[in-house]
């Protein structure tokens, strides 16, 4: 499949010379530009936006029963994103990997990324194991940040799942990072995500700001154990 064949206005590069290619490039942003204009780019990239076609549509049709059975809708809302080349070729690039597709596709397990919100902690894992429990659902790991939390506050459950996909020439094992968390939990990631990319804080103000997310966290944690149990006493739980 080479769905993008004729509509790149530079030349297809192939991908055995890209090192070569990204050798000429000045700096990464040029290498960026290098590298999403490769044919064999966009094809690996349209094929994980259809992995992540197909896990959307696993947890729309989940949520949709759901919310038939039992009167509520777990999921509050789902998000995805495809990781961008230069976040891709800064990751091979920590790892102390070279920049070829061989290494993209086996070594970057989070190029195609599925957020799922959900209204209750609880529903998070009901959720992950009915999405397990389908047949064509390969998980290849896991970290449970809700039991076991980030010493930063961080809670959030994620897994990294395969899936086929069929393109005209066959199937093709595709990964998906799936990241599950509550309305409340992703609030606080937002927010704590901002602090990265502020350099000029001093260490004491970054300090106390850390000091205070690691107390929102813990608040949140709280609250949202309090609303599983309002909710448990409102609705019926989900059929195993
Ligand atoms: P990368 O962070 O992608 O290199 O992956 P990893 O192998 O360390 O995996 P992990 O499952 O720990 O984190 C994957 C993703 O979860 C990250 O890219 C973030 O989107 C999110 N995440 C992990 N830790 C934190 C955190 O402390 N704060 C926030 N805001 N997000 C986090
Ligand atoms: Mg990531």
């Amino acid at each position: 499949m080479s769905p993008n064949k004729g509509t790149n206005k530079k030349a297809p590069l192939s991908g055995a010379n890209i090192n070569e290619v990204l050798k000429q490039a000045d700096t990464l942003l040029q290498a960026e530009d290098i590298f999403s204009s490769l044919s064999e780019w966009q094809e690996m990239m349209t094929k994980y936006n259809c992995a992540i076609r197909e896990i959307r549509t696993k947890f729309e049709v989940l949520n949709d029963e759901l919310s038939i059975i039992s009167n509520r809708n777990p999921i509050h809302g789902i998000y995805s994103r495809i990781k961008n080349p230069r976040s891709i070729m800064e990751k091979l690039h920590r790892k102390g990997l070279e920049l070829t597709m061989d290494n993209v596709r086996s070594e970057i397990n989070d190029i195609a990324g599925v957020r799922v919100i959900c209204d209750f902690a609880d529903d998070i894992y009901e959720i992950a194991d009915m999405l397990l429990k389908q047949d064509d659902i390969k998980l290849l790991s896991y970290k449970d940040y809700i039991r076991a939390p980030k010493a930063n506050g961080y809670r959030s459950y994620h897994m990294i799942i395969e899936t086929p996909v069929f393109f005209s020439e066959g199937k093709e094992m595709m990964k998906v990072e799936v990241q599950l968390r509550t309305i409340a939990m992703d609030f606080w990631a937002s927010l704590e995500h901002e602090l990265r990319y502020k350099k000029d804080l001093d260490k004491k103000t970054l300090a106390q700001i850390s000091e205070d997310l690691l107390n929102c966290a813990n608040t949140i944690a709280d609250v949202d154990n309090q609303m599983m149990s309002i909710k448990d006493k409102l609705y019926p739980k989900f059929p195993d």
